[in-house]
C-alpha cells in the first residue's frame, strides 16, 4: 500500500526533427507576438536560426544567457526585454539559457517557449535556481515552468559526443533519484524506468554515430521524461551532492552528474534496493552502480572528481558542506573514481546473439523460424542474467541427459518435467481454455493408456481393489446444454494407494480405467472407488529437483476423463474432490476451481440397487464444443 501526491506540469510539449520551423505557429498560439530569444555561448546557430524563423515575430536576441543564472545578467537581460516591449521569452540551449528564460519570466510573468539542446530537462521543471556574489537560492513555483517546449532532435545532433554523454547521465541521474525519492509515485515510477531504458539504449548510439537520429530522438525522449521526474519529485544525496560541489568548487554540472551518479548509487543501494533493481534492469545490467559505471566508462564519460578540477584537499571541506551518513568516505571514492563492487563487467554478448538469430533467419517454415529464434533469445538473456557457470551449465545438460535417459514407453520424464515446472498446463489453458462456454480442460498426465477396455453402462472398474466404492454419474451435453449420445468416455484413475495399473508390477492387465459410450441421454454411469492423493513418480531428475527446491510431490485426488464424440472437440479433463489434499498445491499445477466438485457420501441403496454399506457419488455435467468447420 503506498500513499502519494502528485502535481503535474501543464506544459505543452512538440517534439520532433524540425519542430524549430513551428516556433511562430507557437508564439502565435501564446497570443503574442514579439519574442526575445534567449540563448548562451555554445548555441550560436540554433539561436539565429530561431530568430530567422521567428520572422516578424522577433524582438530581439539575447546572447548572454550564463551557466548557475547570475543575477547580474539577469538584470541585464530584463533590460532588453523591457526597451524591445517584448511580449514573450524563447530560450534557446541549454541549461544556462532555460535558467535565464525563467528568471525572466518570473520577473515579468511573460510566457516561456522553451527550446532545449541538451539533456538537462529544467524546461519541464518549475524550478529555478538562481546566483548572486554570495551563493545560490532556489525556488519553485507554477509560474516558473515554461508554457511550450519544443524538442527539435536536430539542434542535439551538434552536441559533442562528451557533452551528450554527461547530459545523458544528468538526465539518468533524474530518474534514478525520482524512483528512491519520498515522493516516488506510480507515474513518476514508470516515466522514470522508461527514461532510463531510452537513455541507456541510446548514448551508445550516439557515442558512435553523433549523427543517428533515433539515438537523437531516444535521448531526447528520454531527457524529457526524466526532466518530468526532476520537476514532480524531490531529488535525494545525489543532486545535494552536486549542487554542494557546483556551488562551492565549480566544478561542471553535467560531468559531475557523470561522476557521482555511480557512487551515490552504491551509497543508496542498502537503502533502497528496489529502485537498484528497477535501474538494473533498465540499464540492462546484473547491478546499478557498478554496472552504470562500466557503461559510462564505455561511452568515454568521467569518472573521477579528480579529473574534474578537485582538489583532495578540499573533500574534508566538501563534506562538512552536506549532512548526508558516510558522505566523506563517498567523496573518496568519487574522488578517485574507484570501481563500485560490483560483479565483474560482462562482455558485450550482442555480437554472438546476433550471429546465431542470423543463422536462423532463412528457415523456411515462419513459425519454426518465430520460435527457435525466441528460444535463443531467452535462452541468452538467461545465461547471460544470472551469469551461468561451466559447472552450471554441465549440471544441467548432465540433468537433461538423465531425464532423457529414463523416457521409456511407460515413463515419459520429459512430460513430468514439463508438468512440474508448469508448462503442460500453461500449453493447456492456452490451447483449451479459451470457450468459456465449455468444461475446463486439464493436463493429460503420464498415465493414460489409448485404448482402454470397454465397459457396459454400469459397470465397476475397480477389478475387486479395496477402496470406497464411488457411484460417478456424468453427462455429456454440448454448450447449449443438449445431450451428445454415443460419445466415447475414457475414465483413469490411480488406485487406493495412489498408484495407477501400469505402475504396478504384479498387475496383470488394466483396472480403473475403462471407456464408456454415453446413452441417448448423453450419459455414463458407472462404479469405481474414491481417488486418493498420490506423489508423482520421484525416483528420477524431476524428483531430485523437486527434493532439492523444497516442494512435495503431490497430485490433489481426482478422476481423469477424456470424451470424444464426431464433430466435437476431444475434451481431456480432471474432475478433483471437493476438501482432499493438496488441492492448493497441487505439484503439476492442474487443478481449476471448477473442476472441483463434491465426491460425498451416498445416502440409502445406490441407484442401481447393489448392496453397499458406505459408497459416495460424484456427478457431473461435461460440456464439449462443437468441432470449427
Ligand atoms: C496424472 O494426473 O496422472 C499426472 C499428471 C501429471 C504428472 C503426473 C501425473
Ligand atoms: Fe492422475
Amino acid at each position: 500500500m503506498t500513499s502519494f501526491a502528485y502535481t503535474s506540469g501543464p506544459a505543452r510539449v512538440v517534439f520532433g526533427p524540425g519542430v524549430l520551423d513551428r516556433l511562430p505557429e507557437e508564439v502565435r498560439r501564446l497570443g503574442r507576438s514579439r519574442a526575445l530569444v534567449v540563448s548562451g555561448a555554445g548555441t550560436a546557430g540554433a539561436a539565429a536560426q530561431a530568430a530567422a524563423n521567428l520572422g516578424p515575430l522577433l524582438a530581439g536576441h539575447f546572447a548572454g544567457a550564463a551557466m548557475h543564472t547570475p543575477v547580474d545578467v539577469t538584470a541585464e537581460a530584463l533590460e532588453l526585454v523591457r526597451s524591445l516591449d517584448a511580449d514573450c521569452l524563447v530560450s534557446v540551449g541549454g541549461g544556462s539559457a532555460t535558467g535565464l528564460g525563467k528568471a525572466l519570466s518570473v520577473r515579468t510573468g511573460l510566457p516561456q517557449i522553451a527550446v532545449p539542446s541538451t539533456y538537462a530537462g529544467s524546461e519541464v521543471t518549475p524550478v529555478l535556481g538562481e546566483t548572486d556574489g554570495t551563493g545560490k537560492t532556489t525556488r519553485s513555483a507554477p509560474e516558473i515552468l515554461p508554457e511550450t517546449v519544443l524538442y527539435d532532435v536536430r539542434l542535439t545532433l551538434g552536441l559533442p559526443v562528451p557533452l551528450s554523454v554527461t547530459s545523458g547521465v544528468n538526465a539518468m541521474a533524474h530518474a534514478v533519484e525520482a524512483l528512491y525519492s519520498p515522493d516516488a509515485n506510480p507515474a513518476t515510477g514508470a516515466l522514470a524506468r522508461r527514461a532510463i531504458t531510452l537513455l541507456a539504449g541510446a548514448l551508445p548510439g550516439i557515442v558512435a554515430d553523433p549523427g543517428d537520429v533515433d539515438a537523437r530522438s531516444d535521448a531526447l525522449t528520454g531527457a524529457w521524461l526524466a526532466g518530468i521526474c526532476l520537476g514532480t519529485v524531490r531529488m535525494g544525496p545525489h543532486h545535494k551532492l552536486c549542487h554542494m560541489l557546483g556551488g562551492s568548487y565549480g566544478l561542471p554540472h553535467a560531468p559531475t552528474h557523470t561522476v557521482m551518479l555511480p557512487q551515490v548509487m552504491a551509497h543508496q543501494a542498502a537503502k533502497a534496493p528496489e529502485a537498484m533493481r528497477v535501474v538494473a534492469e533498465a540499464l540492462k545490467v546484473r547491478d546499478a552502480p557498478s554496472g552504470l559505471y562500466d557503461l559510462i566508462t564505455s561511452w568515454g564519460g568521467p569518472t573521477s572528481l579528480r579529473e574534474l578540477g578537485l582538489t583532495a584537499g578540499e573533500l574534508d571541506d566538501a563534506a562538512r558542506r552536506v549532512d548526508i551518513d558516510g558522505v566523506r568516505a563517498l567523496l573518496g571514492v568519487a574522488y578517485q573514481g574507484t570501481r563500485p563492487p560490483g560483479p565483474a563487467a560482462v562482455p558485450d554478448f550482442s555480437a554472438l546473439t546476433g550471429q546465431v538469430l542470423a543463422s536462423f533467419a532463412g528457415a523456411p517454415d515462419p513459425r519454426v523460424r518465430a520460435l527457435v529464434t525466441d528460444l535463443v533469445k531467452v535462452l541468452h538473456d538467461y545465461t547471460n542474467r544470472n551469469d551461468l557457470t561451466q559447472q552450471e551449465w554441465e549440471y544441467a545438460v548432465d540433468f537433461l541427459t538423465r531425464t532423457g535417459q529414463l523416457c521409456s514407453p511407460t515413463r515419459q520424464e520429459f512430460v513430468l518435467l514439463s508438468d512440474t515446472l508448469g508448462v503442460s498446463s500453461m500449453v493447456d489453458l492456452l490451447s483449451n481454455s479459451r470457450t468459456p462456454q465449455t468444461t475446463p480442460s486439464a493436463v493429460l498426465g503420464p498415465f493414460y493408456v489409448p485404448g482402454p477396455p470397454p465397459e457396459p453402462p454400469g459397470a465397476d472398474i475397480a477389478g475387486g481393489l479395496p477402496g470406497t466404492p464411488l457411484w460417478a454419474d456424468v453427462l455429456i451435453t454440448d454448450v447449449a446444454g443438449g445431450p451428445v449420445a454415443g460419445a466415447v468416455v475414457d475414465v483413469w484413475q490411480s488406485n487406493d494407494d495412489g498408484f495407477y495399473d501400469v505402475q504396478l508390477p504384479e498387475q496383470a492387465g488394466p483396472v480403473l480405467r475403462a471407456r464408456f459410450t454415453s446413452d441417448d441421454d448423453g450419459r455414463v454411469r458407472f462404479w469405481s472407488i474414491l481417488p486418493s492423493e498420490y506423489p508423482i513418480p520421484d525416483d528420477g531428475p524431476v524428483g531430485q529437483m523437486l527434493a532439492a527446491t523444497g516442494r512435495h510431490q503431490y497430485r490433489a485426488p481426482h478422476l481423469h476423463f477424456m470424451i470424444s464424440a464426431p464433430g466435437y472437440r476431444r475434451l481431456v479433463t480432471q474432475l478433483f474432490v471437493a476438501g482432499g489434499a493438496y488441492l492448493d498445491s497441487d505439484t503439476v499445477f492442474g487443478v481449476k476451481d471448477e473442476l472441483i466438485v463434491d465426491f460425498a457420501p451416498g445416502a440409502g441403496t445406490p441407484p442401481d440397487g447393489r448392496a453397499v454399506e458406505q459408497w459416495h457419488q460424484v456427478s457431473y455435467t461435461f460440456r464439449i464444443a462443437e468441432e470449427k468447420p
